[in-house]
């Protein structure tokens, strides 16, 4: 630990010679570092960016976004996932707009206490917008100090966060914790990365444990493997008269609030017809019941795949021409409501998977 006053001096020094704009940098108004910190997230800074902007620009205050239709601000967070930021942005945004009367709370333990709000995210607001001395810990926290110090115990585990925890307060720069905690961050995200970190320039080297060691590929460890829930869906999308039928999904999983086309889902890897022909057999007999109901199944999808943190999704989109309404009295169909194509594209928001097929086939088709 002889090594701390020279890591911190060098990490600030690289930071002022390496400059990274970003909109939300020199930022004080915790609202919105707050709204800067929830959508980067689990989200790369590029593609976060607009994002940041478009709620700025929407919602300049705490109180607008408190004020905001659900359903608005689902749209707007489209594409960028992990809905239930969304949603705690929402119920966080409420709570300040009425029970603190719009005021941001402005200690490490009231901003931590705000739903949605973790360690990390805590320490970034204290730091980025009263300068508080809390040493944020992200991945890019746990790499640099684990190569620096040479620490190999495995980071993923309930102690290593407690050690972590402990080593990053005690690196931080308690005089400019804001610029610190930005500079590490951004050492991490530009030079330092998981895969070819830049050792050759790296201002830290002389000291680097794992650099002088050879072990830079080596750390961090990792101990377990995150085991992945798949889902499967197989959506159907119907056409009658220039409109489709949705469903807003209530279920208690991550997409909770956002709407979706009826479909059949399973946990294990399904058989789903893949010709049109046995898609619509199938579809008549499961779905339609052997009504008489005049259809034809116009397409089926190629499998499309999202990995998140702890999920691995896969759907296929089964596009339907209707020369009759959709008989939405049949199980199949509870809950399902008829909207227009200019409605869904506009205001109604999709997971991600969907909002990727939709972009294709508009690419291909005229759909919309
Ligand atoms: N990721 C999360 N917060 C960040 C920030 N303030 N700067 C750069 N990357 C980040």
């Amino acid at each position: 630990m002889d090594h701390i006053p020279f890591f911190r001096a060098r990490l600030l020094q690289w930071a002022a010679e390496h400059p990274r704009p970003m909109p939300w940098k020199g930022e004080r108004d915790p609202y919105k570092i707050w709204l800067s910190e929830i959508i980067l997230q689990q989200t790369r800074v590029e593609q976060g960016l607009p994002y940041y902007e478009k709620f700025v620009a929407a919602y300049p205050t705490v109180t607008d976004l408190a004020l905001a239709p659900e359903d608005e601000l689902f749209k707007l967070w489209e594409g960028l996932g992990y809905y239930s930021r969304a949603r705690n942005l929402h119920f966080t945004a409420k709570y300040i707009a009425t029970a603190l009367d719009g005021r941001f709370p402005d200690t490490y333990d009231t901003i931590r206490a705000l739903k949605g709000v973790g360690d990390y995210t805590a320490a970034a607001i204290a730091s980025f917008a009263y300068d508080l001395p809390h040493a944020v810990l992200d991945g890019n926290v746990y790499r640099i100090l684990a190569r620096f110090f040479g620490i190999d115990m495995p980071t993923d585990t309930p102690a290593a966060k407690k050690e972590f925890t402990r080593l990053a307060q005690q690196v931080l720069d308690a005089e400019r914790p804001a610029a610190f905690n930005q500079a590490i961050m951004d050492f991490g995200a530009t030079h330092c990365t998981p895969q070819q970190p830049r050792c050759a320039t790296c201002p830290m080297q002389p000291h680097c444990v794992a650099f002088q060691s050879g072990r830079v590929q080596e750390l961090p460890i990792k101990s377990k493997k995150l085991i992945k829930k798949e889902r499967y869906f197989c959506y159907f999308i119907f056409h009658y008269k220039g409109d489709t039928w949705v469903r807003k999904r209530t279920g208690k999983d991550i997409w909770h609030g956002l709407f979706d086309f009826p479909a059949m889902e399973s946990s294990e890897r399904p058989n789903w017809p893949e010709s049109r022909t046995d898609m619509e057999q199938w579809v008549r007999t499961h779905l339609f019941q052997e009504t008489t109901l005049d259809f034809q199944v116009t397409q089926v999808s190629k499998p499309y795949r999202q990995t998140l943190t702890h999920r691995q999704v896969a759907a296929i989109f089964v596009e339907l021409d209707l020369q009759k309404e959709l008989p939405v009295h049949l199980p199949a169909f509870s809950e399902v409501q008829r909207v227009s194509w200019a409605d869904l594209k506009k205001n109604i928001a999709v997971p991600r998977l969907i909002d990727w097929y939709l972009q294709d086939k508009a690419g291909t088709l005229s759909l919309f």
